[in-house]
């Protein structure tokens, strides 16, 4: 059998020991790596900037900083870009150090703003843009920047800048300069030390996020601790399957930027450089101090001057692009397991979720589909009839996702192989040779993704013709980029290995998985084209590993998890950091990709995974069948409440994506990003906001019987399912319940502790479908939360859900606000009410004619209405007919309490204006 098959191969390469304890010892501390020996900690020499060098020009600075001992000269480069400020140095001889390409976005330089000096003298130059001022100190060189004049950010104040220039090698160099060596694996460096050291502070900032990926607290601890406390946290791609938690270790993605926030003041700092990176916190009494370094690349720095954190976020987006609109079907619910066996295992499972009345939208399948593990080939033995069985899912409304990783088995008689191999499209050795590592197939050689040839060559063979057996409703799942090669060093490619244009491994490692997520995103782009004409089709393939950008290409989810409780609750940190650092959808394997869950872990993981905003089911090869429907009947119907309360959210859902692609704003965000001054939630991650409007406060513990839940102060919140409003916590935001002495809440099996924001309006789609292609079309209600203004806003977005129609203005955004007592429904950019902060608004498109749409709303809820839901008249404006209103649950739901103020059957299309009055009957 296929999966029998991997496991052989794992077998043969490790041998019999346990792959699990393999890997773990395969993975380096500092201690292990020449360049953080050399620079962790230390203080660096002295640069200095020459003064006569200074040339000011419009939004650019420019000057030379030497290396005061050697004389090595570097070229300093400051752009302003309006809120964003770029400092790149470069060796000033050019030498061709690796500039990471793809990332930024290309109109980054229009946007470029001109400086005014307002000061200069023979040791500094002071420059002002807006409420953002900079200081350039010449010697030490030394860049402080302050925002309104408050402090927010220096360069250098420790420091700790070094900057290895690139030499010949010579007698007596100290050891590990030009080679080293890691358990066998021998690194043979031939650009010798080429190492970046920099401090950043963050004065009167005792928090930072981001820097993901790690399985670590959302606010990053300090590293100054004992033993594995004391490692810095590494951004170097790694498979590391059953991960620690807790831990700084690097994982499967990187993304190099740090967020630093306090009441009043966020910012933020990007170093775009995919070289292996380390990063130390330690924070005092006067803020937070860091050091990063890169073994290789250029210093490229962009401050994010923010001043708030949708500000910040906004401008990470303009850097680095934001992220792709998602089909509407790839937010519903994926079921994956490694692996469904063969074509009736993956009809049967269909079924099932037809039999159980639980919505899905997605099968997938693992490597075991595969001949052979050769990838776009299908194990005719279990899959003979592909697109047959692609065809029957179509017809369910689902969607099939196939797994296609980079490894190439090495096989003459392979078409991928024999093209990779004759078009020069792979990764060579360090002899310049095709590399051969060994993967899931045997011996493999990997795609090149930084040449464009590869990147083309890859992506046409998505084309329909090309990759025989796929249809147009088949979708990717791109694994193991990071890359993983299982005889590697650290189970990766070795550093020097060489890519296109001479570049080493070593300098492109964190990008290379995004770079092969890209040319996959173009193979089904062009795909999509070729099937659907100039509309195209929205890509979706998920990837394991990640790096700035990535956010443009789609899902990532956090790999190889455990089946145990505290693996459920670091995914709620482990996705905020990466959402944080503008990579949104995201997910955890649910239920635990190892293992074999309890019915209660399994409930809970469902529970909270329903608001991940990627929402997928997988488990390992050996772990047990978990079908929803295969526990008992009580954990089926808790699991299929909780996907159907994902499904009637999804109006909510994609409306945050659109603002996620329109204004880079993440879905899952820490309470402090919608509540900034509230000091109480600056650390705090057991608990979060999927969008402005819903706080999530999962039960990850087990036997729980309460949980304590912060609610901030600001407003007023209500119980999500019942519609009550939350009693004001006596002190701070904590929630007493009424019956428990602790501040805490009640929660059983059933309980789902989520709550509604005051002041929000939310819409769903409450039939209950077998998918979300079925709900298209479906009536709407509308959750109407009051503020203690009796004032709510929300939004909507609506489009065709899977083409690029939406870039010609084939959509609708609509304003949904509630005040004086009038509801109202008009056509306004989403940003104007869930993003009041930015007033960006993004315009149709010159003679767009919008999005036609026949749905209606069918019901909607007011809570919070002064003196109870009871007694008033709701009255469409321009017509002197009532409609039916009155006191109801706001759920439909028996048993629920009648807490608003319900609005049958108004019957209003939602793409159209209208409003709605609610006076008290006389
Ligand atoms: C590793 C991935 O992380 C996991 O999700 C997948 O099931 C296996 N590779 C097999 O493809």
């Amino acid at each position: 059998m296929g999966w029998v098959r991997s496991l052989t191969v794992i077998a043969l390469t490790f041998g019999a020991a346990s792959v699990e304890a393999f890997k773990e010892q395969e993975f380096k501390k500092c201690a292990d790596s020449g360049f953080c020996e050399r620079l962790r900690g230390k203080q660096g020499d002295s640069y200095s900037a020459d003064p006569k060098s200074i040339q000011l020009n419009g939004a650019v600075v420019t000057a030379k900083v030497q290396h005061d001992a050697s004389g090595a000269a570097y070229d300093l480069q400051l752009t302003n870009y309006n809120g964003i400020l770029r400092m790149h140095i470069d060796e000033a001889a050019s030498k061709h150090r690796f500039q990471v390409p793809w990332v930024l976005q290309s109109e980054l330089p229009d946007s470029s703003q001109a400086w005014t000096k307002t000061r200069q003298s023979s040791s500094l130059l002071q420059l002002q843009s807006g409420s953002a001022q900079l200081t350039l100190t010449f010697k030490p060189l030394r860049v402080d920047l302050s925002i309104a004049g408050t402090p927010a950010a220096s360069f250098n104040a420790r420091q700790m800048f070094q900057y290895e220039y690139l030499r010949e090698k010579q007698e007596g160099d100290p050891a590990g300069w030009w080679e080293e060596t890691f358990k066998g694996h021998t690194d043979s460096k031939p650009k010798g030390p080429q190492a970046i050291s920099l401090d950043l502070s963050f004065p009167g900032f005792q928090h930072v996020y981001g820097i993901p990926e790690h399985a670590a607290s959302f606010a990053l601890k300090p590293t100054t601790g004992e033993g594995i406390e004391s490692e810095p946290y590494r951004l170097y791609n790694l498979d590391v399957f059953e991960y620690n938690l807790d831990s700084t270790f690097g994982l499967y993605g990187s993304i190099p930027l740090m967020l630093a926030h306090k009441a009043g003041l966020t910012t933020a700092a990007f170093w775009l450089n995919a070289a292996e990176m380390l990063v130390d916190v330690a924070s005092d009494n006067s803020g937070t101090q860091t050091q990063w370094v890169a073994e290789a690349g250029v210093l490229d720095l962009f401050f994010l001057l923010g001043p708030d954190p949708a500000t910040v976020l906004q401008q990470y987006g303009r850097i680095s692009g934001t992220t792709a609109m998602p089909q509407m079907f790839s937010l519903g619910y994926h079921q994956c397991r490694w692996n469904y066996k063969d074509e009736t295992d993956v009809l049967g499972v269909n079924a099932g979720f037809d039999q159980h009345d639980i919505p899905y939208d997605v099968i997938w399948l693992d490597i075991e589909y595969l001949d052979d593990k050769k990838y776009f080939t299908w194990d005719k033995n279990y899959f003979p009839t592909p697109i047959d069985m692609q065809d029957k899912l179509a017809v369910t409304g689902r969607k099939l996702v196939v797994i296609i990783d980079p490894h190439i088995k090495r096989k003459s008689d392979y078409y991928v192989f024999s093209e990779g191999e004759s078009g020069s499209y792979f990764t060579k050795n360090k002899d310049g040779k095709d590399y051969e590592g060994w993967c899931w197939p045997g011996s493999s050689s990997w795609v090149d993704c930084l040449n464009p040839a590869s990147r083309d060559w890859w992506a046409g063979l998505f084309s329909l013709s090309r990759f025989q057996g796929s249809t147009k409703n088949l979708y990717i799942w791109n694994d193991m980029n990071e890359p993983s090669v299982f005889n590697g060093p650290e189970v990766t490619m070795p550093k020097d290995n060489i890519h296109h244009g001479g570049v080493e491994h070593r300098e492109m490692h964190n990008i290379n998985g995004a770079l092969f997520h890209a040319a996959t995103w173009q193979g089904l782009e062009e795909r999509g084209r070729d099937s659907y004409g100039s509309d195209g089709d929205r890509p979706f393939i998920l990837t394991r590993s990640a790096f700035a950008g990535t956010q443009r290409l789609g899902a990532l989810w956090t790999g190889d998890n455990k089946a145990e409780w505290p693996a459920l609750k670091f995914s709620v940190p482990m996705c905020l950091s990466l959402s944080i650092a503008g990579l949104p959808f995201v997910g955890a394997d649910i239920a635990g990709f190892f293992g074999n869950p309890d019915a209660e872990l399994f409930t809970r993981w469902y529970q909270l995974g329903a608001f991940y905003p990627f929402f997928r089911g997988h488990a390992h090869l050996e772990a047990k069948r978990r079908e929803p429907w295969l526990y008992d009947g009580t954990t089926t119907d808790r699991v299929r409440e909780a996907i159907r309360m994902r499904y009637a959210l999804l109006p909510y859902v994609y409306t945050l994506f659109r603002l996620a692609h329109t204004h880079n704003q993440p879905l899952m965000r820490p309470l402090w990003y919608e509540f900034p001054d509230e000091a109480e939630t600056f650390s705090m991650d057991d608990q979060f906001l999927l969008g402005p409007s819903i706080l999530v406060a999962p039960v990850t513990e087990a036997g729980a019987s309460s949980r304590e839940v912060y609610l901030p102060t600001s407003t007023r919140w209500y119980n999500f399912h019942s519609g009550t409003a939350m009693k004001p916590a006596s002190t701070g935001g904590l929630l007493r319940s009424q019956e428990s002495p602790k501040n805490s809440i009640k929660v059983d099996m059933d309980s789902i502790p989520i709550f509604l924001r005051g002041g929000s309006i939310v819409p769903r789609q409450e039939r209950a479908r077998r998918s979300s292609l079925q709900m298209q079309g479906d009536p709407f209600t509308l959750i109407v939360a009051l503020n203690d203004s009796a004032a709510a806003s929300g939004a909507l977005y609506l489009d065709d859900g899977h083409s690029f129609a939406y870039k010609r203005g084939v959509y609708t955004e609509r304003a949904l606000t509630y005040a004086d007592s009038v509801l109202s429904n008009a056509a306004a950019g989403i940003a104007s009410t869930l993003l009041p902060s930015l007033d960006v608004s993004v315009p149709l498109p010159a003679g767009a004619k919008g999005l036609k749409s026949d749905a209606v709303v069918e019901r909607i809820v007011v809570l919070g209405l002064p003196g109870g839901p009871a007694g008033w008249k709701a009255t469409v404006q321009g017509s002197s007919q009532f409609l039916q209103a009155g006191p109801g649950p706001l759920r439909l739901k028996q048993g629920l309490p009648e807490s608003g103020l319900i609005i049958r059957k108004p019957g209003l299309p939602i793409a159209a204006e209208w409003s709605i009055r609610l006076s008290k009957s006389s």
